[in-house]
């Protein structure tokens, strides 16, 4: 069984993927974090965003127990992330990776952009989480302010958008609702709903 979930930064997918994934005993990929962890190994080094063939090479070499996500969390590393989330030939290899994960028992809940498009469209279901740009930008200031930084609604919300409008309007694999995924609109449900909402969905799927 493959779940996958697509949608926006802050819409929650990361969070449902996880609880999902505890839920019915499978295994989670966070794919954000592979295309974190090559633009963190590039902006550690101070490679060029630019150069594809010295993130293919990292990306070639990744691996995703070692990938931390606090570390990876970084406002600068989910920026540079969406920048080098362009090139096509990094991408086949992210999802080369990405695919061997989901393909491999009991099934897994992977989590991005492309999973329901690209990734896994065979997917046994599919979600599209997705929230109000300024119910998003809030629950990241939230976030940002609980770990002892504040970066500003306002800003918080503008590169959103920015990263939203870079992340559709791409040409390789942008994100996109796949024409058999489920819309799950979050932006009046706290956290302990939209589980519910997308257990339920889930378990339709199922037949369950
Ligand atoms: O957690 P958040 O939604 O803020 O970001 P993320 O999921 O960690 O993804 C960071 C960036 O990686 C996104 O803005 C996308 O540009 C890129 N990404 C992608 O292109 N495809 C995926 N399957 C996952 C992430
Ligand atoms: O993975 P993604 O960037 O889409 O979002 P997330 O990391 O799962 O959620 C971002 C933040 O919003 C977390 O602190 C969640 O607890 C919170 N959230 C919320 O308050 N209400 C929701 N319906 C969904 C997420």
């Amino acid at each position: 069984m493959i779940i996958a979930i697509d949608g926006p930064a802050a819409s929650g997918k990361g969070t449902l993927a996880r609880r999902l994934a505890d839920h019915f005993g499978l295994r989670h990929l966070d794919t954000g974090l592979t295309y974190r962890a090559v633009a963190a190994a590039l902006l550690a080094n101070g490679l060029p965003l630019g150069d594809e063939s010295v993130a293919i090479e990292i990306a070639q070499n990744l691996d995703l127990a070692q990938m931390d996500k606090s570390i990876l969390a970084a406002h600068e590393i989910g920026e540079a992330a969406s920048r080098i989330a362009v090139l096509g030939g990094l991408r086949e290899e992210l999802v080369n990776l990405q695919r061997r994960f989901a393909q491999t028992p009991p099934g897994a809940v992977l989590d991005g952009r492309d999973i329901g498009t690209v990734v896994c469209p065979d997917a046994t279901v599919k979600l599209f989480v997705t929230a109000a740009p300024e119910a998003r930008a809030r629950r990241r200031t939230d976030e940002m302010i609980s770990n002892g930084k504040d970066a500003g609604y306002t800003s918080v919300l503008d590169d959103l958008k920015r990263r939203d409008e870079r992340d559709s309007q791409r040409t390789v694999a942008p994100m996109k609702q796949a024409d058999d995924a489920v819309l799950l609109d979050t932006t009046e449900m706290d956290i302990e709903s939209a589980f519910q909402a997308a257990v339920d969905i889930v378990s339709r799927a199922k037949g369950v």
